[in-house]
C-alpha cells in the first residue's frame, strides 16, 4: 500500500492534500472537519493586521461558469481576506493546531507593506504553534486596490522584501503564494527565493469579469446595478497552474525549490500531475467548495491506487518526474510523425472529425455516402483536432510511424534520427549558424 504521508519544507502530513487559504479554512469547525473528512493539511483564511476587520459586500461574491452538464468549471469570487477579528483566529489556529499535531497547520497573512506590519503580527502568528505562514502576495481584488495581494506580487523587489522581514521576524517555514497576473511567473518566483522564502505556492487567483447580465447590463455577481472584477479559480484555470509551476520547476534559477500547486484541483490525477511537474504537495479550493470536505477520500483513494499500480512507495518517487521532458518548442522531434486513426466500431457516425477536419484544419477525413469516416493519410497533418472533437473516447487514436514507413503526405520514408527546427534548413537561424 502507497505511503502518502509528506514532507513539505519539514512540515509533515498524512498526505499531499491542503486545503487552500479561502472559505474553506475560515474558521475552526470548518477546519476541525476538514480535518476529520481525511485533509493532510490547511491553509488558514488569510488574516489581516490587528483591528477592525475587513468588511464583505452583503449581496452575492461569486459567479460562475458552466459545462454543458451545469458542472462548475470556474468559480470567480470578490471576497476579501478573512472579516473575522485577529484575535479569534489566533485563538482558533491555537486549539486547532493542538488538537490535530499529525496535520499541517499553515497561516496565510495579508498586512501592508510595512515592515512594522509584518514585525507586529509575525510574533502573534508564531505563537499559535502553526507549522509555518503563507504570503498572500496574489488576491486581484479589494486588497490589490489597498496595495496589498496581487500589488504586492507583481513587482519582484516588493516579494524580495517583505519575504525578508519575515524571514527576519519569523522563525518557521515562509511560503510566498504568486499571482498569476503578471506576465512571467518566473519573476516573483525568483524574487520570492531571492528573499529567502523556503517555497512558493501557486495560483492564487486570476482577474476576471465572468459574465455580464444582459438585463442589468452590469458584471456578476452584481451588487445594486454593479460589478467589479474578481478571482477566478476551479477546473478552467488548471491549465494555467500547471504551466506556471512547470515554468518555476524548469527555471535555472528556481528549478529543485519547493513549490505547493494550487489551481483547478479536483482530482487525484489533477493532484498527480502537479505533483509530476514539481509541485511537492497540492492545494484545493473550489473542489471543496463544490463537493464539500470529502471529496478529499476520493483524491486519497485515487492517488493511492494509481501509485500501487505504477510500483511508486511514496509520492517522493515521482515528484518532479516529468520537469525534464518540459521543453521549448525548438527542441521537439520533427521526425516524430503519427496519423490519426478512426476505430470503426466505436463511431456513431457523428460527424464531427470530418466537419472540423474539413473545415478548419487539412481536409484529411473522408466521409462516404453512407457516412463511413477515413482519414486520408496523405493529407493528415496530425494535428489532433479530430481527436479533441470526437465525442467517443478513444474512437481516435494518433498512431506512430515507424522510422523507414512512407509518409504518404511527404512522399518521404520517416527519418530514424531526432531532429528539430534549430538545425532545420527553413530555419534562418540555423542557416547563420553553418
Ligand atoms: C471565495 C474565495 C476566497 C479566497 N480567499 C483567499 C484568501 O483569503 N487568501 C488566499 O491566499 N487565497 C484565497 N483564495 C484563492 C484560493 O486559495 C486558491 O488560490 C484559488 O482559489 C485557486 O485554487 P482552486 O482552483 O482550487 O480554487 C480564495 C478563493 C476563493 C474562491
Ligand atoms: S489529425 Fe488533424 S489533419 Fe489529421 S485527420 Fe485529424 S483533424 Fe484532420
Ligand atoms: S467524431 Fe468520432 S464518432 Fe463522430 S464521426 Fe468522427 S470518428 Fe466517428
Amino acid at each position: 500500500m502507497a505511503d502518502l504521508t509528506t514532507n513539505f519544507l519539514g512540515i509533515t502530513s498524512p498526505n499531499p492534500f491542503w486545503l487552500a487559504s479561502a472559505p474553506p479554512t475560515d474558521k475552526e469547525y470548518n477546519v476541525r472537519r476538514a480535518f476529520e473528512a481525511g485533509w493532510g493539511g490547511v491553509v488558514w483564511k488569510t488574516l489581516g493586521s490587528e483591528g477592525p476587520p475587513v468588511v464583505n459586500v452583503n449581496g452575492p461574491r461569486y459567479g460562475a461558469i458552466y459545462g454543458a452538464d451545469r458542472r462548475l468549471l470556474g468559480l470567480n469570487n470578490i471576497e476579501l481576506i478573512t472579516d473575522r477579528p485577529l484575535q479569534t483566529n489566533l485563538e482558533e489556529i491555537t486549539r486547532v493546531k493542538r488538537d490535530y499535531p499529525d496535520r499541517a497547520l499553515i497561516v496565510s497573512i495579508m498586512v501592508p507593506c510595512e515592515e512594522e506590519a509584518w514585525k507586529a503580527i509575525l510574533p502573534m502568528v508564531e505563537a499559535t504553534g502553526a507549522d509555518g505562514i503563507e504570503l498572500n502576495f496574489g488576491c486581484p481584488h479589494g486588497m490589490a486596490e489597498r496595495g496589498m495581494g496581487s500589488a504586492v506580487g507583481q513587482v519582484p523587489e516588493y516579494i524580495t522584501m517583505v519575504t525578508e522581514w519575515c524571514k527576519q521576524y519569523y522563525s518557521k517555514p515562509v511560503i510566498v503564494k504568486l499571482t498569476p497576473n503578471i506576465t512571467d511567473i518566473r519573476k516573483p518566483a525568483q524574487a520570492a527565493f531571492k528573499g529567502n522564502a523556503d517555497a512558493v505556492s501557486l495560483i492564487n487567483t486570476i482577474n476576471s469579469i465572468t459574465s455580464v447580465n444582459l438585463d442589468l447590463m452590469a458584471p456578476e455577481p452584481t451588487i445594486d446595478g454593479k460589478g467589479t472584477h474578481g478571482g477566478y479559480c476551479g477546473p478552467a484555470v488548471k491549465p494555467i497552474a500547471l504551466n506556471m509551476v512547470a515554468e518555476i520547476a524548469r527555471d535555472a534559477e528556481t528549478r529543485g525549490k519547493p513549490i505547493s500547486a494550487i489551481g483547478g484541483i479536483t482530482t487525484w490525477r489533477d493532484a498527480a500531475e502537479f505533483m509530476v511537474m514539481g509541485a511537492g504537495n497540492v492545494q484545493v479550493c473550489t473542489a471543496a467548495m463544490t463537493y464539500g470536505f470529502k471529496v478529499v477520500q476520493e483524491m486519497i483513494s485515487g492517488l493511492s491506487q494509481w501509485m500501487d499500480d505504477k510500483g511508486y512507495a511514496a509520492t517522493s518517487d515521482f515528484i518532479g518526474a516529468g520537469v525534464p521532458n518540459v521543453t521549448d518548442w525548438q527542441y521537439l522531434n520533427l521526425n516524430y510523425i503519427t496519423k490519426a486513426r478512426i476505430d470503426q466500431d466505436a463511431c456513431i457516425k457523428c460527424g464531427r472529425c470530418y466537419a472540423a477536419c474539413e473545415d478548419t484544419s487539412h481536409q484529411a477525413i473522408s466521409m462516404s455516402p453512407d457516412r463511413v469516416f477515413e482519414v486520408q493519410d496523405d493529407e493528415c497533418v496530425a494535428c489532433n483536432l479530430c481527436v479533441d472533437v470526437c465525442p467517443v473516447e478513444n474512437c481516435i487514436t494518433m498512431v506512430e510511424l515507424q522510422p523507414g514507413e512512407m509518409d504518404k503526405r511527404t512522399g518521404k520514408p520517416v527519418p530514424s534520427e531526432y531532429a528539430n527546427w534549430t538545425t532545420h534548413p527553413n530555419n534562418p537561424a540555423a542557416q547563420a549558424a553553418e
